[in-house]
């Protein structure tokens, strides 16, 4: 079977550690008897720049026809903050009801955390963000713009089945994981007392078609520090929107850094988006000296998606024999450049199979 991917490299840094992330699945195609076939598209800030195009019609209707979307990274420093980020992946993630964005945290073993007495078997959770709603709805607007009297309104939208499907995931998530099948709510049930409390009571509601997982709760202030403290006691994590955008950052710096930290934008029945969550780094453009781990774990989460269990399996091999020859996850500091990142896990991975 062929698997056709639309491929985004976008902006900065992202066509860089792209170009690693498609060596890395090229590399074990062959061998692992996988089909892939790419299409790549120019989305992003020299685009807009040159023709004023965000994310035209006619390439988000293309965007729907494939298996997965793979992409870089989004934003420019000569554009203003907002436009492509709204305009390109927040748009994709919600015209293609990407739900849910997975995003597992896990320290690989010889990758150095800023926890101190904290290894690979403290740090090893996944976050269940809810990527379609809350604040990120774009719901809200100004009253008397640009006058002493100004008031601008920003609205979390929760609804009952955005929020119950996003649940769903998290429980069956928890159900499958092999760790203590516990999810941990996150929210603010004690200021946010509308859209928290609805969350909690679709969760304890849940939770009842559930028996096997243990629930727990944690405020969102709180569960910053039990991450630093004690990210051991967690599995699997469920939340909105923006406290999801927020933990998950935390979570990034945790397991080593933005160079080693994937996600997916997941639509269980639809098209689904891969990408490394750290930004285009602007400075780095061009240097051959950014990390590429955390875009070619966001292959790996791609294969896994697409149920190539087996040459997912050889890549997350890969990954792991690479990072203990690395010096730093940090760009510039890996001992490596960009592509020699590459070639190693590329090497190791078909190894593995
Ligand atoms: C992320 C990013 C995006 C978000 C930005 C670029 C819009 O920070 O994927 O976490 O806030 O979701
Ligand atoms: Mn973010």
């Amino acid at each position: 079977m062929t698997h056709k991917i639309a491929v985004i490299p976008g902006d900065g840094t992202g066509p860089e550690v792209v170009a690693e992330g498609l060596k890395v699945l090229n590399a074990v195609a062959g061998p692992a008897n996988l089909k892939l076939e790419y299409v790549h598209y120019d989305l992003g800030g020299e685009r807009y720049l040159k023709t004023g195009e965000v994310l035209p019609e006619s390439v988000l209707n293309e965007l729907r026809q494939f298996k997965a979307i793979y992409l870089g990274a989004i934003g420019h420093p000569n554009v203003k903050p907002g436009i492509l980020e709204k305009g390109i992946l927040l748009r994709i993630r919600f015209e293609l009801d990407q739900y849910v964005n997975l995003r597992p945290v896990v320290l690989y073993p010889g990758v150095e955390t800023p926890l101190k007495d904290k290894g690979p078997e403290d740090i090893n959770f996944v976050v269940v963000r809810e990527n379609t709603e809350g604040l990120y709805a774009g719901a809200g607007g100004y009253l008397k713009y640009g006058t002493p009297d100004e008031v601008a309104v920003q609205e979390s939208i929760n609804t009952r089945k955005g929020v119950d499907r996003c649940l769903k995931f998290a429980f069956e998530l928890a159900r499958k994981r092999h760790k203590a099948k516990k999810l941990t709510l996150v929210a603010k049930t004690n200021v946010l007392t509308f859209a928290s409390d609805l969350w909690e009571r679709a969760f304890l509601a849940m939770a009842k078609d559930y028996p096997e997982v243990t629930t727990d709760y944690a405020h969102v202030d709180a569960t910053c520090m039990w991450m630093v403290k004690n990210p051991e006691w967690f599995d699997v994590l469920v939340t909105d929107n923006m406290f999801g955008d927020i933990i998950t950052d935390l979570g990034a710096m945790i397991q080593g850094g933005m160079g080693v930290a994937a996600g997916g934008n997941i639509n269980p029945e639809g098209v689904s988006m891969f990408e490394p969550i750290g930004g285009s780094a602007p400075k780095y453009t061009g240097l051959n000296k950014v990390n590429p781990i955390a875009a070619i774990a966001a292959a790996q989460m791609m294969l896994e998606h697409l149920g190539e269990t087996r040459a997912a399996k050889a890549i997350e091999a890969g990954i792991k024999k690479t990072v203990t020859m690395m010096k730093s996850m940090g760009a510039g500091r890996m001992g490596y450049t960009t592509t020699e990142v590459g070639d190693l896990v590329a090497k190791h991975a078909v190894e593995a199979l």
